[in-house]
């Protein structure tokens, strides 16, 4: 096992909700890497969502921002609550991860929905769509109808009305094709870009960046798809898709439908990367109706660490140990709740299923 040579800074974000608990077993994780010298890292952490307004006033405090700037990789839980959702637009928890993301400029999110053939009888799809099931969503993130402007609620003649702008420009479109199609390089050389192209002129526009820059790519392949097809296209027929690109939105939408593929939405980690320092984190939300009742999924979490240590630590031999020790657990046959099904032998709460994925890890790890 190599010995990374700089020692690399990484900021925790727990957040709210579930955040927390599914972070146990990463800390695990992490206090053994460093204490095995297996990698050269230090942590520190941080505040991020409502717990942040709770303690600050503000869901992205100066402090968590200037922590991120000096780290290599952020980490982070879930955001959000509905003890925050009647605050002020600015100072709800979400407000926080589009701040941070922006901050970053990690303009490229990543979202993997790879079927476990363990779980293939847990997807509420039959298991001959799914079987085998490899693709990944690249979802545009720090723009599009999220940060577009003007945006607003207004009232004119007494009459309210909120609006919002969906707006990309040349080279946002250039940069997040250039991701799609270097990725499916390394995959089944695939792209699907997906847009609203008969109705929306930034998706005309899309779909115009998008030829040219496919240019760069002869060797891979690309096809364009209108998102109301898609939608649909994913539940029909998922395993045609490779490479899924598109915008903030559509992206958002299409990602949660991918990842119910793969059996729940509690299997899917994510990487927002681009800018100097990549953002990792579960596309799970907060999810306050199962939080502190030790039943939440900590495997997206734990697979986030493993995109971390992929694409921010270069470490791809240890975030395949990590998706290995994952797998291993699921063919035990443990389970938490959301994806119990065939092949179940025992549901196991977060705290076990985290004992099992770090007792796995450190064997697979010595076997190295
Ligand atoms: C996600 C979430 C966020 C988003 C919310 C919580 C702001 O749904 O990461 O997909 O819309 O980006
Ligand atoms: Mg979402």
């Amino acid at each position: 096992m190599k010995n990374a040579e700089r020692k690399r800074k990484i900021l925790l974000l727990p957040g709210d909700g579930i955040g927390p608990e599914v972070f146990g077993p990463v800390m695990r994780i992490l206090e053994h890497l460093v204490g095995w010298g297996v990698v050269s890292l230090e942590w520190e952490e941080g505040l991020i969502g409502g717990i942040a307004t709770d303690r600050t006033g503000l869901p992205l405090p100066a402090d968590t921002v200037e922590k991120a700037d000096r780290s290599d990789a952020v980490l982070l839980g879930a955001v959000g609550g509905p003890k925050y959702d009647t605050l002020p637009y600015e100072k709800r928890p979400e407000r926080a991860l589009l701040g941070i993301r922006e901050h970053l400029g990690a303009f490229a999110n990543l979202r993997p929905a790879r079927l476990f053939p363990e779980l293939a009888g847990a997807s509420t799809l039959k298991p001959e769509v799914i079987s085998d099931l490899d693709l990944m969503v690249v979802r545009e993130l720090t723009g599009g109808i999220y940060f577009g402007k003007p945006r607003g609620i207004v009232t004119e003649d007494g009459v309210r009305r909120g609006f919002n702008t969906e707006s990309y420009s040349e080279p946002e479109i250039a940069r997040i094709m250039r991701v799609a199609f270097d990725l499916a390089r390394k995959r089944r050389k695939k792209v699907t870009s997906v847009d609203k192209a008969n109705v929306l002129e930034s998706s005309v526009l899309w779909r115009e960046v998008a030829n040219a820059i496919h240019k760069e790519y002869p060797d891979v392949e690309l096809s364009h798809m209108y998102v109301d097809n898609a939608a649909m296209q994913l539940v029909r027929n998922p395993r045609q898709f490779d490479v899924l690109v598109t915008g903030n939105l559509f992206g958002d939408i299409l990602s949660d439908e991918a990842a119910q593929l793969t059996g729940s939405i509690g299997m899917l980690a994510s990487a927002s990367i681009g800018g100097k320092t990549g953002l990792y984190e579960p596309i799970h939300g907060s999810a306050p109706d199962i939080a502190g009742k030790d039943i939440a999924n900590p495997l997206a979490m734990i697979l986030s660490l493993a995109l971390l240590l992929r694409y921010s630590l270069d470490r791809d031999d240890l975030a395949g140990l990590l998706e290995t020790a994952v797998r291993n657990v699921l063919k035990e046959g443990l389970r938490t709740t959301d994806i119990q099904g065939d092949g179940t032998k025992k549901i196991v709460g977060t705290r076990e299923m985290g004992d099992h994925v770090f007792a796995e890890f450190k064997k697979v790890l010595e076997k190295k």
